[in-house]
């Protein structure tokens, strides 16, 4: 899957959303999470980002390690209790983030 990292909090350029095929990217408060099901790891969104906040799992900067797990939480019972869509259309934004997101100092 891809996730996504620290540079989307607070910016939200949402640029990513409009090259997602499956549209598996979520908007949160204050970030948008990429769903790690439904992410078919085309790799369209991550050129895309003009804060470069995308990677591929496995290039995730060990600095941002923890996101791969927060934007796979965000769709969890504990946080959002969105499980799993299949679509971000439908559900729209939403007026939550993962509780590390939510405190973020940035
Ligand atoms: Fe965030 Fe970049 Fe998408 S800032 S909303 S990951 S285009
Ligand atoms: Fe979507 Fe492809 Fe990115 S499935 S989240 S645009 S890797």
């Amino acid at each position: 899957t891809y996730t996504i990292a620290e540079p989307c909090i607070d910016v939200k350029d949402k640029a990513c959303v409009e090259e997602c095929p499956v549209d598996c990217i979520y908007e949160g408060d204050r970030m948008l999470y990429i769903h790690p099901e439904e992410c078919i790891d085309c790799g369209a969104c991550e050129p895309v980002c003009p804060v470069e906040a995308i990677f591929y799992e496995d290039d995730v900067p060990d600095e941002w390690a923890q996101f791969t797990p927060i934007n796979a939480e965000f769709f969890a019972d504990s946080v959002t209790g969105l499980g799993s869509p299949g679509g971000a259309a439908t559900v729209g934004a939403v007026d939550k983030d993962h509780p590390t997101v939510a405190g973020w100092d940035a």
